[in-house]
């Protein structure tokens, strides 16, 4: 099987190229991403010799490039995942998303409908998406695939669309497509403008750690293994039209989870306890900031098994010692124009 995976060298999209190439060595693994900031090829390393992997640098809206990537590798699925990913971004620069997020899949779409007209074969598009197209719940509740969609960021917006893509795609062309939607990730690779990683590299750095608001959101943490576990499950066993949710059970207010971060921060660096919480500083709120994010993953545990592995104190152990372990990888990502992008979003704190 030829299998094309969007987006593998960003955080989540290179713990899934990693899995699919060591677990299934039947199987060619195409990696295509266009390496944007968020983009790094040192998250592969220790595969990219492997036999069954190539990578392809290239843009998802480029329609004919990504005709003729079709035409010439006839991939039998894709699993895509290449996407704008951070909010705050999206708030500063909310037409990046629609075109990488919206037109890029539609382009995605679109090649592999015109690729696959034999469909006596079996193929299959896996659209990889996000809880934030349900929009924010109040202090009680869950997303379940029903919940109807109702994204407030340009972010959610733009994968919210992402998403009625897909099935459009699925009921229109009867293109076979299967969608899941995700909680917070957290892990190894994760690029420091999101929460956790940015509070580890601040901490070790002995640098203030932005809090928006109070610190009262709440967001569901899953570890990213756990992510890419779910998705090998449901590629290979989902039924196809399908939506999954998948999340950690695993509700934490922002504040907490920077305690407890800060608890371990300090026990790995051999400080005392409390030296790194006094680094907590609460900065102005994200505009339209969702109050709570949680998911029912019930249908992906009955209908195929799946459970998170990891509780949430020893998978941000993982996560600490994996950031601590790998300096160089730190030290790149945040040189250069990750600086502008910390002065811009956060000035002098
Ligand atoms: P990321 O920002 O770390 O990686 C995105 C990757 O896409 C990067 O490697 C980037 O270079 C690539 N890319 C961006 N624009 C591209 C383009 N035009 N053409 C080709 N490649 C391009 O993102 P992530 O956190 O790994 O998220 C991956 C996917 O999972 C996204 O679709 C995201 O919406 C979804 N998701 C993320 C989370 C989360 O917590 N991070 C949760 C649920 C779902
Ligand atoms: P983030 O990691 O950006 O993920 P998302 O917005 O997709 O949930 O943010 C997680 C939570 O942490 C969210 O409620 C916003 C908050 N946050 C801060 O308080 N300070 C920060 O510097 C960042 C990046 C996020």
């Amino acid at each position: 099987m030829k299998i094309l995976i969007t987006g593998g060298a960003g955080f989540i999209g290179s713990h899934v190229v990693r899995r699919f190439v060591t677990h299934y060595g039947n199987y060619q693994i195409f990696n295509l991403d266009k390496l944007t900031y968020a983009g790094n090829l040192q998250n592969l390393t220790d595969i990219d010799k492997s036999p069954n992997y190539q990578f392809i640098k290239g843009d998802i809206t480029d329609a004919p490039f990504i005709q003729s990537l079709f035409n010439t590798h006839a991939f039998d699925a894709v699993i895509h995942l290449a996407a704008e990913s951070h909010v705050d971004r999206s708030i500063t620069s909310p037409l990046d998303f629609i075109k990488t997020n919206v037109e890029g899949t539609l382009q995605l779409l679109q090649a592999a409908n015109a690729c696959w007209q034999n469909k006596t074969h079996k193929h299959l598009f896996y659209h990889v998406s996000t809880d934030e197209v349900y929009g924010s719940l109040g202090k009680t509740g869950f997303f379940t695939e029903e919940t109807p969609y109702n994204p407030q960021s340009p972010y959610a917006a733009s994968k919210a669309a992402s998403d009625h893509l897909v099935r459009a795609y699925q009921n229109t062309y009867q293109l076979p497509t299967v969608i899941s939607n995700c909680s917070n990730n957290y892990g190894p690779n994760h690029f420091p403008e999101k929460l956790i990683p940015l509070a580890i590299n601040n901490i070790k750095n002995n640098l203030p750690i932005p809090i928006y608001g109070k610190g009262e959101n709440v967001r569901d943490w899953l570890y990213v293994e756990d992510h890419a576990a779910a998705i090998d499950l449901i590629f290979h066993k989902g039924t196809v039209g399908e939506t999954y949710n998948i999340g950690g059970h695993n509700e934490w207010h922002n504040i907490d989870v920077i305690k407890l971060l800060c608890q371990i921060m300090d026990e790995a660096l051999n400080r005392t306890a409390g030296t790194s919480a006094q680094l907590i500083t609460y900065v102005k709120d994200r505009a339209g900031h969702d109050l709570r994010y949680a998911i029912d993953s019930g249908k992906l545990q009955h209908t195929l098994g799946w459970q998170p592995s990891l509780n949430f104190e020893k998978g941000l152990r993982q996560t600490v010692s994996w950031y601590l372990n790998n300096e160089t990888w730190l030290n790149n990502v945040t040189s250069g124009a990750y600086k502008n992008y910390y002065q811009m979003q956060y000035g002098n704190r």
